[in-house]
């Protein structure tokens, strides 16, 4: 078995304006004092270029960065950094999604993040979720990254395609081959139509030998407050 490759689809993004609003909505929810997690991708950005404008007004954070592009826009802006082996428990942690269920479950990992993100997500007493009106939906349908080992790609694909998924192998843009990820290895986006049962998914996934983590979201629901960008203010869903 070959690795497929390509793109999987890839949606029309949201205006910019709906991902500050819901941002900047989040970095208000941050408190004096606190050791927050910092998510990656677009929408996130604008919460940690809020936070970093909240620090220079004098509010005293640390932000534990889940990816390289969260390190490097966190550090030019002035938020000081700390790692999750020097704070294991998190009092919040600020991210985006890909997709958001009716009962908070998330597809997330886009950006190639999804290992670190999810280690966070783990350890914060409480998950902002930052997305577009776009992104909330009845059922989870999008294709769900997979972080996978290179030694283990083909096993793992044979693994997802036994599930009935079809796996595409991601590939870089402006960069030759497969997408490497901030650890060292490749991901797959699985496509497996509507996913009626997101938690079993999720285990199985997980269990796979080769496999970091898949970017199913769905323990975190009874401290995730989703925070959704409308264009006229945001509104925010909670269990
Ligand atoms: C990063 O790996 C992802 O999980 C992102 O948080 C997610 O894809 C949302 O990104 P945008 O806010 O850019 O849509």
């Amino acid at each position: 078995m070959t690795p497929k490759d390509g793109s999987p689809g890839v949606k029309k993004q949201a205006p910019d304006d709906l991902k500050r609003e819901a941002g900047y909505y989040a970095a208000e929810m941050v408190e004096d004092g606190m050791v927050i997690g910092l998510g990656t991708g677009s929408t996130v950005a604008f919460a940690i270029d809020r936070m970093a404008e909240r620090v220079r007004e004098g509010l005293r954070v640390r932000g534990v960065p889940t990816s390289f592009q969260a390190e490097i826009r966190a550090r030019n802006r002035g938020i000081p950094l700390a790692t999750l082996n020097d704070y294991p428990e998190l009092d919040l942690a600020i991210d985006g999604a890909d997709q958001v269920d009716e009962s908070l479950r998330l597809i997330k990992g886009r950006g190639a993040a999804l290992t670190r993100e999810k280690c966070v997500a783990a350890a914060a007493g409480e998950l902002v979720i930052v997305v577009d009106e776009s992104k909330v939906i009845p059922v989870l349908d999008g294709p769900v990254p997979v972080e996978v080992l290179p030694f283990a790609l083909r096993p793992v694909i044979l693994g997802i395609q036994a599930l009935g998924g079809d796996a595409i192998l991601r590939m870089g843009i402006r960069k030759d081959g497969p997408v490497v990820t901030d650890n060292g290895n490749f991901v797959l986006d699985c496509s497996f139509g509507t996913i009626a049962d997101p938690e079993r998914l999720e285990g199985l996934l997980s269990l796979m030998p080769g496999v970091l983590s898949c970017g199913l979201f769905c323990a975190f629901a009874d401290k995730t407050t989703v925070v959704v960008g409308k264009g006229d203010g945001c509104r925010e869903l909670t269990r």
